[in-house]
């Protein structure tokens, strides 16, 4: 059977997420990024999309991150991929859905933009931000990732100090599908009590002891 130019990208993306040398954008992260986006997409009516391009955008939002060698603090990893997207998509795909793919994949990293304008964003965006977002507070995630050994002592603390702030603040007005509020409400509720109370992760990470 002929593939079609959205699964050829699929397969392209995973590819790329494989070799990633970035814990915490690793193929895993795309995976788990892509059954969530699926999740919320199946819930809604969202038009012009198909369940193929939200596949593809998620193992293609991070691709920047995950072909650098380890640890990457900047911000830009949304134009990052998109510019990597471009290059190697651009005679797979057809003019529509790489667009909205590209535009998707730019737009990923604009949370704090996200928070406060949602819809300015494409619908192929806000899945994406907030699928990749319900990966954040996700236990296994901070197992993979956190205690990342090429991060200084000083860059871990500041890390995971950003990501509960953004966990505890921003994250409650990040989504507004109600499937991601309701996988943020259960995620959230299993992510503080396993790091606080149940493990204390997060000496455990700033101490690099995991
Ligand atoms: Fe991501």
């Amino acid at each position: 059977m002929v593939k079609s130019s959205l699964e050829v990208a699929i397969v392209k993306g995973r590819g790329l997420m494989k070799k990633s040398n970035d814990s915490l954008h690793d193929l895993k992260h795309a995976e788990n990024v892509e059954q969530t986006a699926l999740e919320i997409f199946k819930s809604e009516k969202i038009e012009k999309i198909s369940t193929g391009l939200v596949s593809a955008a998620a193992y293609w939002h991070d691709v920047y991150k995950a072909s650098g060698n380890g640890f990457r603090l900047n911000n830009i990893d949304g134009r990052g991929s998109r510019l990597i997207a471009e290059k190697e998509l651009g005679n797979t795909l057809s003019e529509k859905p790489l667009k909205k793919l590209l535009r998707a994949v730019a737009d990923h990293d604009r949370v704090f933009k996200y928070a406060f304008s949602p819809k300015s964003f494409s619908p192929l965006g806000r899945l994406l931000i907030e699928a990749d977002m319900l990966d954040v507070p996700d236990i296994d995630r901070w197992k993979r990732g956190v205690s990342r050994k090429n991060m200084t002592y000083f860059q871990r603390v500041v890390f995971v100090l950003f990501e509960l702030m953004c966990i505890a603040l921003l994250f409650p007005r990040i989504f507004t599908f109600e499937k991601a509020q309701q996988i943020f409400k259960k995620k959230s509720k299993e992510f503080w009590d396993f790091f606080l109370f149940k493990e204390s992760y997060f000496f455990k990470i700033i101490t690099n002891r995991v």
